[in-house]
């Protein structure tokens, strides 16, 4: 098969860019892709970070600043993984620089941010932008979405997505600029995961129209990696109770859109739970190996489990019945975004827009607005993009 050449250049070479150097390098466990991506370029302003690209021969170019990556005409992607203040900027160079782009969520520090990245993508029609988020991508996700979307749930009840973490229970854990507003954003904890738990949502079509949040500052300070006292001044956990439009009928169903920095028991849980009056599905990444559906049998509600493998939206060499993680979720989303820029995605699950990265952002906005107020609160409704 001839496959089309792409050159990747990643800024940001940090635990992200790490993880996506490594996923391209297994690239050949996909099956007939129409893609052959190559790492060429890295900018990272810490000298230790680019060394760690030295091992990756394909990668000629290190540099310190991102604008002499922007200005390599060989590379034709780029992926950025930075601190949330610098989103916007950046992302916005390489727009107009022409260089097509995944961008790491939350996709700007805030709403403003994210609606200056679209306002400059929509001025570049032929650049091809998404927001990464990849927990969608477990086949347990993915059959999930499947069932959802099959209609056998009948009219929903209730959805609820979330993410947990628990490491930020250990008070002795050093601050770092994910834990400071001044980086991370006013969202704290919704610019972290939130775009992982309203991925699956927008696609589906369940826009919130009203938004009650229950934001928690469970750690108002931390040690530096000085030791001194510092403020720890982002909200560690979010509950969002939301009002989604029920499909295809009038009124609306709850979605609860948890985020957690301190749950207690979790590592890295992305869970999906949606029940409706014929069925109800759920998955969690706690069990990736495992899909519970419920079927009404004779007047009881039965759940059931269904073991997964590995395979997810675009095929691979991997035996069908071995296990899946996150690392495989990782290479399922570059192998979509690379289809999608290349038109060989078809209907298949994509990654994240433009589009829905800003309403993302409208969510947490108004998650902020009703912590303020302690009142429900309607999201604003971000423009059609058509990016
Ligand atoms: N998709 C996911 O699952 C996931 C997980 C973690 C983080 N993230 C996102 O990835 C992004 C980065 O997070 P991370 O955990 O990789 O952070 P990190 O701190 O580990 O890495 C960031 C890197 O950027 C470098 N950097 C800082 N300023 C720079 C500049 N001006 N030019 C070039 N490089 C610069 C730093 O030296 C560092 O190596 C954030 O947007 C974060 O929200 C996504």
């Amino acid at each position: 098969m001839n496959r089309q050449r792409v050159n990747i250049g990643i800024i940001g070479g940090g635990l992200m860019g790490r993880e996506i150097a490594t996923a391209l390098g297994r690239w050949h466990a996909l099956v007939d892709h129409p893609v052959s991506p190559r790492l060429t370029a890295v900018c990272d302003t810490n000298p230790a970070a680019l060394a760690w690209f030295d091992q990756i021969e394909s990668v000629t170019t290190k540099v310190a600043d991102y604008r002499d990556l922007l200005a390599d005409d060989k590379i034709d992607v780029v992926y950025i993984a930075v601190r949330h203040d610098l989103h916007e900027q950046m992302y916005i160079d390489a727009i107009r620089a022409g260089k097509d782009l995944l961008g790491e969520k939350p996709f700007g520090i805030d709403l403003d941010a994210a609606s200056a990245i679209a306002a400059a993508t929509a001025e570049a029609p032929d650049v091809f932008v998404r927001c990464s988020s990849e927990m969608p991508f477990y086949p347990g996700a993915q059959a999930a979405i499947d069932h959802i979307r099959s209609d056998t749930l009948g009219d929903l009840i209730e959805a609820s997505c979330g993410f947990s973490h628990s490491s930020d229970l250990d008070l002795s854990k050093p601050i770092n600029w994910k834990r400071q507003r001044q980086y991370c954003g006013e969202a704290g904890v919704m610019n972290d995961l939130g775009m992982h738990v309203l991925h699956v949502p927008l696609r589906l079509g369940w826009h919130p129209t009203s938004v009650f949040a229950i934001l928690q500052d469970l750690v108002p300070r931390r040690h530096d990696a000085s030791g001194r006292l510092v403020d720890c001044d982002t909200f560690e956990n979010a509950t969002l109770v939301c009002q989604a439009p029920r499909p295809n009928a009038t009124g609306g169903f709850p979605l609860t859109l948890t985020t957690k920095r301190i749950d207690p028991g979790q590592k890295n849980t992305w869970s999906l739970h949606v029940t409706g009056m014929q069925g109800g599905v759920s998955f969690s990444t706690r069990e990736p190996r495992t899909l519970r559906v419920m079927e009404s049998r004779r007047g009881e509600q039965v759940w059931q489990e269904v073991q997964m493998g590995s395979q997810s939206v675009w095929p691979t060499v991997t035996g069908g019945i071995f296990e899946t993680g996150f690392s495989d979720a990782i290479l399922q989303m570059w192998a979509v975004y690379l289809a999608e820029r290349a038109g060989a995605l078809g209907d298949r699950f994509g990654c994240v827009t433009m589009q829905e990265a800003v309403s993302s952002h409208a969510i947490f906005a108004a998650a902020l607005e009703s912590h303020r107020g302690q009142r429900a609160v309607t999201p604003s409704t971000a423009p059609a993009l058509h990016v």
